[in-house]
């Protein structure tokens, strides 16, 4: 693929091995590593998850250019409410500063905000930035941001399972497709790759019912590091995988 104009020489040698009949449509990752990251450099939490709102900044840029269609990124889940409140609080905070000054950006490189998740629990100073982004970028169409916020794997599914049985839905008209339209993601298409950074192991209650067939790729490499270089190194790896669905040579 043709590298960026303001690719580094790095960058260069690895943007012109990317084949770009194979991108991952959606990329979803899971964002790990802030506090280890600010730690190793005797910085505060704080400064760690102000870092990794930056490499987001980062990844999407990217990602328009490798022409990836949907990002999602785990920013809280629902469990991170047991963090100490201000740890919390400044996460929110975090979260406010980012869209209102990503809105313009968002806007000028045609890219539309979506959230996924129980927003009720929300600020209302965060909903309702996140109401005029939606509502800004509702027509973008390069790339869609997706947010993960007071989202968790099993309560999507459980959110879902209530809103089948509210609507009435036989068991013998349930199938898979209906299913996916009952939960948070019914918009978009399953993740491709899913990317886990800082070195753990784990999907940790991220779109389980989304990613039955993604690829997973791990690193180690901790959130805020996560640059070009690393985003290329991860789609170069999707790059090499067979994927078969469950198809011929395995399950
Ligand atoms: C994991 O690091 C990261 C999070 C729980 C939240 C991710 C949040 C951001 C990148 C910043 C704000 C978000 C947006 C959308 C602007 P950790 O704290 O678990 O790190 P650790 O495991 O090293 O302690």
């Amino acid at each position: 693929m043709k590298p960026p104009a303001n690719a580094t020489e790095k960058e260069r040698l690895l943007w012109l091995e990317i084949d770009e009949n194979k991108i991952p449509e959606h990329v979803a990752i899971i964002m790990d590593g802030n506090g280890r990251w600010a730690k190793k450099r005797g910085l505060s939490r704080i400064k760690g998850h102000k870092a990794g709102a930056k490499a987001i900044e980062n990844a999407l840029d990217s990602a328009l250019h490798l022409g990836v269609k949907v990002i999602t990124v785990y920013a809280f889940s629902t469990e991170n409410w047991i963090r100490p409140e201000y740890e919390v609080s400044v996460l929110m905070t975090l979260l406010f500063q980012f869209l209102k000054l990503q809105k313009k950006k968002l806007m000028d490189k045609d890219i539309k905000l979506s959230i996924i998740g129980d927003r009720s629990k929300l600020p209302l100073f965060v909903n309702r930035e996140i109401d005029r982004v939606l509502d800004e970028t509702r027509e973008n169409k390069s790339l869609i941001f997706n947010i993960a916020l007071n989202y968790g794997g099993r309560a999507d599914i459980l959110n879902a399972v209530k809103n089948l049985i509210e609507a009435g839905i036989k068991p013998d008209d349930l199938n898979e497709k209906l299913f996916s339209s009952y939960l948070y993601t019914k918009d978009l298409p399953d993740p491709d790759l899913l990317i886990r950074t800082s070195g753990e192991i784990r999907v940790s209650n991220f779109l389980l019912w989304q990613i039955a067939y993604s690829e997973l790729y791990f690193t180690d490499i901790l959130w805020p590091d996560f640059d070009t270089i690393e985003m290329l190194k991860a789609i170069l790896e999707y790059q090499k995988r067979e994927r078969r669905f469950g198809g011929t040579g395995g399950i």
